[in-house]
């Protein structure tokens, strides 16, 4: 039985791909800051006769990230799929927007997720076996006014991914940048941009769906998988539109509708 760890498994996407690395029995280790709801999580998924480990854990935090790596080397539990889903975007414009909301998508969504793949590739290379899975965004397709910083974060998780994807490409290892499009979690609430066109009137995909395209894109270790055939569609329009152009209809998505 294969051991996964997913980082933000308490709820959204990462807490379905849970249910479905569970659901075809693989061990987990579910990383998050609210432990109600990780305990919760877990004794739902133990019913599926799997072994969850939970870990409290602010991702955010700089020392957050070597310390599970540590943790789990005490505690002897060897990670063969590495799921590196724990995000957040943050609305407003960049020149008002604090330097917690600002250096914290940074931290979690580049750093963290940087440091993971760092620390647990190393054992996967020499063991020529396992699975690593960035949750990227189609944000990281095209600029995005209004969530500048969260599209840049984005736009790194997959140009990370790809390389390493080629690195490690005759290794036993995969590496695979997932990239969902809007999707109704609680993410758009937290970010602030659950009133933008993008969420009000252009629709976002129901969440298990989305899973499934992750779990089957890690399990069949593609390099780059985006879900949903619409959102695909406008991730290859941006690369022959001008780029101004493309910046301009991502800030419209983006907007509030009134
Ligand atoms: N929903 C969308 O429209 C959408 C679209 C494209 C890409 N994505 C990406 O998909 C991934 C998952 O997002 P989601 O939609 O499932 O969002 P979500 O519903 O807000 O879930 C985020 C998960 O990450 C955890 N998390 C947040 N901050 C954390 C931190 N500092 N340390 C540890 N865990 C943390 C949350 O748990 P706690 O709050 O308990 O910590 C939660 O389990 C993110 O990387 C996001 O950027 C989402």
């Amino acid at each position: 039985m294969s051991t996964v760890l997913i980082t933000g498994a308490s709820g959204g996407i990462g807490y379905e791909l849970a249910k479905l690395f569970a659901r075809d029995h693989h061990n987990l280790v579910l990383v998050a800051r609210s432990g109600d709801k990780l305990a919760q999580v877990a004794a739902e998924l133990r019913a599926q006769n799997v072994t969850v480990r939970t870990i409290v854990l602010d991702l955010a935090s700089p020392p957050a990230p070597k310390f599970l790596f540590d943790q789990m080397q005490t505690e002897g539990i060897t990670i063969d799929v590495l799921i590196n889903n724990a995000g957040f975007g943050a609305f407003g414009e960049f020149a008002q927007m604090s330097n917690e909301e600002i250096f914290g998508q940074i931290q979690l969504n580049i750093t963290a997720l940087t440091e993971l793949t760092r620390l647990f590739l190393p054992p996967m290379l020499a063991s020529h076996s396992g699975r690593i899975m960035n949750v990227a965004s189609t944000a990281g397709f095209q600029p995005g006014p209004l969530m500048a910083v969260y599209y840049a974060t984005k736009a790194y998780v997959i140009s990370l991914s790809e390389a390493l994807a080629n690195e490690v490409r005759k290794s036993g290892v995969t590496v695979t940048c997932f990239c969902p499009g809007a999707t109704h979690t609680g993410f758009a609430k937290r970010a602030g941009n659950d009133k933008s066109r993008l969420f009000q009137q252009l629709g976002a995909m129901n969440v298990e769906k989305v899973a499934l395209d992750g779990y089957r894109a890690v399990m069949e270790g593609h390099t780059l998988a985006i879900s949903g055939a619409h959102n695909w569609l406008v991730a290859q329009s941006t690369r022959f539109a001008p780029r101004k152009v493309v910046t301009a209809i991502s800030r419209w998505i983006t907007e509030p509708t009134r």
